[in-house]
């Protein structure tokens, strides 16, 4: 692969962890890329799983990656972001566009980590993209267009659906995506159990309880209501209303909602701790 396109085209992902490493399966999955993708990481162990792939170019420092690509991923924890942020911002350009993935940290801070005028994009994945089946929320800051928003859009839907949101939102859409993926497979998990209690083998199961999920919310993105599938499925007297029943006595919609609520909450929480160490380190 040609690494001769321009540097606004160049992709490149700082973090291969968890989540850096799924969009970089995502868009190596898709090849919807003109150029290689360029990408650094602490641990070089992260890194050498992409060594043998084509497609990939695997940098020293995050700072090669700032030099080389015109549009950067980030994808370290929320507490690595000032440093890197820090240490990246002298060689990106006033059409470099930043991408960040952590949870919690605003727009307003990355760019005041930037400290120059530079266009910056939050996004909300999830892990979903290893697969293609990212959902990912997307906000500009106030010195993205909504031309940048819309480049990050397409490059995104890449590894998913993407949706184009308010920045006062991503902190629910953590909750509910980001973090919520995680949340279904515990209850997809928790049904195959039910499986297996009833006397089936554990890799059916599972296999049925997954498939199950997936046709429910192929369902639901069709255009069918939960209350819906719920209505058909559940004849009087039937299986489906004995099984809602437990589900109401034991509490699980509350559980499920409790679930969301508490992510969102979390995400607030690291929200308020960058702007409150920023406002400290500014004094
Ligand atoms: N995991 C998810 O499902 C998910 C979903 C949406 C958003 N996010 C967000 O994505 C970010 C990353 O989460 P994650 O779960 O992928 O974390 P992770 O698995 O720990 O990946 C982060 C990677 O970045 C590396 N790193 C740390 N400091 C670095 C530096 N200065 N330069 C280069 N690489 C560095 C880490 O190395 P070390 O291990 O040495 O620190 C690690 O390999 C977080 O901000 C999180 O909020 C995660």
């Amino acid at each position: 692969m040609s690494v001769s396109v321009a540097k606004g085209k160049c992709i490149g992902i700082i973090g291969v962890g968890n989540i850096g490493s799924s969009i970089l399966w995502g868009l190596l999955a898709a090849d919807s890329t003109s150029s290689a993708i360029f990408i650094s990481d602490e641990q070089q162990e992260k890194l050498s799983v992409f060594e043998s792939e084509p497609g990939i170019e695997i940098c020293a420092t995050n700072e090669a990656v700032a030099k080389k690509a015109g549009i950067l991923i980030l994808a370290v924890k929320p507490n690595d972001m000032q440093s890197v942020v820090e240490a990246i911002a002298p060689f990106m350009d006033e059409e470099t566009l930043l991408i960040s993935v952590a949870a919690g940290v605003p727009t307003s801070v990355i760019e005041s980590y930037l400290g120059a005028e530079r266009k910056v994009v939050r996004v909300m994945p999830n892990i979903g993209a290893r697969v293609g089946e990212s959902v990912t929320a997307l906000c500009g800051g106030i010195y993205a267009s909504d031309a940048d928003e819309r480049k990050v859009e397409a490059i995104l839907s890449a590894i998913g659906a993407v949706h184009i949101v308010k920045e006062r939102d991503l902190d629910a859409i953590t909750g509910l995506s980001g973090s919520g993926i995680a949340f279904f497979a515990a209850v997809i998990d928790a049904m195959a159990d039910g499986g297996v209690y009833a006397g089936l083998p554990r890799d059916l199961a599972l296999a049925i309880s997954a498939r199950t999920a997936l046709g429910a919310a192929k369902l639901i993105l069709a255009g069918d209501k939960p209350s819906t599938v719920k209505q058909i499925t559940a004849s009087p007297g039937g299986t489906t209303i004995r099984g809602l029943y437990a589900m109401e006595t034991h509490g699980v919609k509350a559980a499920l909602m409790e679930a969301v609520i508490e992510a969102t909450k979390r995400a607030g929480e690291i929200s308020s701790t960058e702007r409150r160490e920023r406002s400290v380190g500014q004094r």
